[in-house]
C-alpha cells in the first residue's frame, strides 16, 4: 500500500510527480505529499490530508520548477491520516526527505535513541525516523547511498524507500528491503523515474528495470547505478514493457469499476486464446512444467487473498474435477504461518492481480523453501510474484484501476479452468469428450458474459429497492459458494453495507438466527445438482420473513412467486457458471454503492495493493 514516485531530469518535476501519484492513488488515498528540490530552488515540501486533489489545490501556483522530486500517496498504518503524518518526512534540519511504503517494525526502538537526546518527532509514523537516521549518517560524512544501506541494515521490516539530500540536488536513492512494496525504475532521455509500479511510469518510458529485495539504486538525471546490501555493484537488465495506457482511462464510464465490469467479455475472450476444440487442447502460455513433472504431482495448493482467493476456490473445483488431483485452497496469510506440509510434488498456484500482495508473496516464499513447483496467475508484468514463481500465466486484462477487483477475477477463474484441463489431459485423467465439451462450452462464455451485462438495468432497479438495507446475507453451494463470498465482499467494500457470504448448507448452523424482514438474502441458485437444496434454503428464509433476491439459470421457474426478485442468468455450462454468475454480483454491489453515494473506485480504508501485514 502507499504509492511512491520520483523524478530527476531536465523537465519540471512537480507535474510529473503529481501525475505519477494520480496513477498510484489506488494504492492509498488518505493523504499525499511532494518534495521538489534542485540547485536553484532548494527543498520545497507540501503535504495535504485527503485525496491527491487536496494536495494539488494546496500547491496550485506555488510549485517551483525544480527538476527533481519525490512524492507519496498514503494508506495509513502508523498514525491517523493528517498533514503531519503525510509523507515526505524530513529530519530536524530539513536536509533529508524520505517517502516510504511498508512497515518499519523496530521504529519504536530507533526513535527512542533520538528521543533520549531530546529530539522532537513531528509525526506518529514509523517513517520519520528514517530521515533522522539518514541525516545522522550524512552528518558523519557518509555518502547518501552508503547511508541508505546503513539505515536499511538498522530498520527492520519489509519496505520500499526513496530518499533525497537537499545538499545533493537531483540525486535520488532508493531501497527495497524484503518483499513488501516494489520499485520500478524507468529510463528516459536524460531523465529517470521511480515508482511503486509500472503504471506511473508508462506515459514517460517503457524501458524499465525492477529493484529486487535487498537492492539499492542511485539515480541521477544522467546516471543510474545499482548495488546490493554490501555495496557491490549489480548489473540490471532493462526490459521494454508493454502496457495499455488507454485502458487506464475511464472513457465513457462514470467509474473505473463499471468500465472494468463491462470489459469482461473481452477479458474472457483473451483468456481463451489457448483453447482449441479440434483436437481438444488448451495451450497455457507460462506453464513451465514438463509432462513428466505434471504426472508426478500429488497435490495442488491454491493461495490468494480476497477476490483472488475466491477465484482460487473456483479453481479448486476445476483441478479436482478435470485433473483429478487433490486440491486445497488457502488464504495466503494463514498458509504462510501455519507450517504447511509441502513437498516437491505439491504444485502451488498463487493468484494475485497485483503480484505484490505481501501475504501471497510470503506464502510463495514458503513454497519456494519447500521446493514446490510454482505457477502464479498475475496481471502485472514484472511483479514480484512473477519473479518468485517458476512460471506466470498472465491475466492480460489491462490495468485494473478500481480498488474492487472484477475483471481480474473472471480472468483468473478462466485461466484456472484452462490449467485444470491441461493438467487433466497430460495426466490422462480427463476424458477427451469431456475436454471437447468444456472447451466448446468455454468458447461461449464471452457471449454469455456479454448477455449478463445486459441485466444491468434490472440490477439497477433492484439496487434502488434494496440500497437502504444495512445487512445482507449471500448464500451459495458448490461453485455458487465462492460467488456468495465474492458477492458479499463486493457489496461491503464498495457500499459499506454489512454482508455475510455463507455456504448455504451452513445457514441452519447459525446465520439463520439473523434472518428477519430487515436482512435480505441473495441466493445464488443455478440449476445444478444442489439446486433442490438451494430451493429449501430459499423457503427457509422466506418462512422467516426475509426477502430473497434469487439468481437462477435461464428459464428456471421454480422460484417464481417464492423469491421477491428473480434474476435469470444467461445460459452457460454449469462448470462455467461462476464466470457469468459473478457479473450480476458486481453490478448489484456497484449500483447499490452508487445509490448510497459511496466512493466506488476508492472506498474508504482500502487500497488496491496490500503490501503490509
Ligand atoms: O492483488 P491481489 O489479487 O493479490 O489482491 C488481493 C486482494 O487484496 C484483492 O483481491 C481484494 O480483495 C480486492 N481488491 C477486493 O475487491
Amino acid at each position: 500500500m502507499c504509492g511512491i514516485v520520483g523524478y530527476t531530469g531536465t523537465r519540471p518535476a512537480g507535474p510529473i510527480v503529481l501525475e505519477g501519484l494520480r496513477r498510484l492513488e489506488y494504492r492509498g488515498y488518505d493523504s499525499a505529499g511532494i518534495a521538489l528540490f534542485d540547485r536553484d530552488h532548494g527543498l520545497f515540501v507540501a503535504r495535504a490530508t485527503g485525496k491527491l486533489d487536496r494536495l494539488i489545490q494546496r500547491v496550485e501556483g506555488t510549485l517551483p520548477p525544480a527538476v527533481a522530486g519525490i512524492g507519496h500517496t498514503r494508506w495509513a498504518t502508523h498514525g491517523e491520516p493528517s498533514d503531519q503524518n503525510a509523507h515526505p518526512h524530513l529530519d530536524p534540519s530539513g536536509r533529508v526527505a524520505v517517502v516510504h511504503n511498508g512497515i518499519i517494525e523496530n521504529y519504536h526502538a530507533l526513535r527512542a535513541r533520538f528521543l533520549e537526546r531530546g529530539a522532537v518527532f513531528l509525526s506518529e509514523t514509523d517513517t520519520e525516523v528514517l530521515a533522522f537516521l539518514l541525516a545522522e549518517r550524512l552528518e558523519r560524512g557518509e555518502d547518501l547511498l552508503d547511508a541508505l544501506r546503513g539505515v536499511a541494515g538498522e530498520a527492520q521490516g519489509a519496505y520500499a524507500l526513496l530518499a533525497v539530500d537537499a545538499e545533493e540536488p537531483g540525486r535520488i536513492v532508493a531501497a527495497r528491503v524484503g518483499n513488501a512494496g516494489g520499485i520500478v525504475i524507468g529510463l528516459g532521455d536524460g531523465e529517470h523515474l521511480l515508482a511503486s509500479d509500472l503504471g506511473a511510469l508508462i506515459p514517460h518510458t517503457r524501458r524499465v528495470t525492477f529493484l529486487e529485495p535487498g537492492e539499492f539504486a542511485d539515480v541521477r538525471a544522467d546516471g543510474l547505478a545499482f548495488v546490493d546490501a554490501d555495496g557491490r555493484t549489480i548489473e540490471k537488465t532493462v526490459a521494454v514493457q508493454p502496457y495499455d495506457v488507454v485502458a487506464a482511462a475511464k472513457g465513457r464510464f462514470r467509474h473505473f469499476m463499471l468500465k472494468e465490469i463491462h470489459e469482461q467479455p473481452e477479458t474472457v475472450q483473451y483468456a481463451l486464446h489457448g483453447y482449441s476444440p479440434d483436437p481438444p487442447r488448451v495451450v497455457m502460455d507460462g506453464l513451465p512444467f514438463s509432462d513428466a513433472e505434471i504426472r508426478a504431482l500429488t497435490r495442488v495448493v491454491l493461495i490468494g487473498m480476497g477476490t483472488s482467493m475466491h477465484a482460487a476456490m473456483v479453481g479448486r473445483h476445476y483441478i479436482e474435477r478435470f485433473a483429478r488431483i487433490p486440491a486445497e485452497v488457502d488464504n495466503s496469510a494463514e498458509f504462510r504461518y501455519r507450517g504447511p506440509v509441502l513437498d516437491e510434488h505439491t504444485l502451488v498456484i498463487s493468484i494475485s492481480q497485483s503480484g505484490e500482495t505481501v501475504d501471497t508473496l510470503a506464502g510463495m516464499e514458503e513454497a519456494r523453501r519447500a521446493g514446490c513447483p510454482q505457477v502464479t496467475i498475475c496481471n502485472t508484468p514484472g511483479a514480484q510474484a512473477t519473479r518468485i514463481a517458476h512460471g506466470t500465466v498472465y491475466m492480460r486484462t489491462g490495468p485494473e484501476i478500481a480498488v474492487a477487483s472484477t475483471k481480474t477475477m473472471v480472468a483468473s477463474m478462466l485461466l484456472l479452468h484452462g490449467i485444470a484441463l491441461h493438467l487433466g489431459r497430460v495426466r490422462g485423467t480427463l476424458d477427451p469428450s469431456l475436454a471437447r465439451q468444456q472447451i466448446e462450452a468455454a468458447l461461449h462464455v464471452p457471449a454469455a458474459v456479454g448477455a449478463a451485462l445486459e441485466l444491468e438495468p434490472r440490477l439497477a432497479e433492484i439496487a434502488d429497492r434494496y440500497s437502504r438495507y444495512e445487512d445482507f446475507l449471500f448464500l451459495g453451494r458448490g461453485l455458487g459458494y465462492p460467488l456468495a463470498l465474492e458477492g458479499a465482499l463486493k457489496l461491503k467494500e464498495v457500499s459499506y453495507i454489512h454482508a455475510e457470504g455463507y455456504a448455504a448448507g451452513e445457514m441452519k448452523h447459525g446465520p439463520i438466527a439473523l434472518i428477519d424482514e430487515r436482512m435480505p438474502t441473495v441466493a445464488i441458485a443455478p440449476h445444478d445438482e444442489v439446486f433442490d437444496k438451494m430451493l429449501s434454503n430459499i423457503e427457509q428464509v422466506r418462512a422467516r420473513h426475509g426477502s430473497v433476491i434469487a439468481f437462477v439459470s435461464h428459464g428456471e421457474r421454480a422460484v417464481d412467486g417464492l423469491a421477491n426478485e428473480v434474476v435469470e442468468l444467461p445460459a452457460v455450462d454449469p462448470a462455467l457458471f461462476p464466470l457469468v454468475g459473478v457479473v450480476p454480483m458486481q453490478l448489484l454491489a456497484y449500483h447499490i454503492a452508487v445509490q448510497r453515494g459511496a466512493d466506488v473506485d476508492q472506498p474508504r480504508n482500502l487500497a488496491k495493493t496490500v503490501t503490509v501485514e
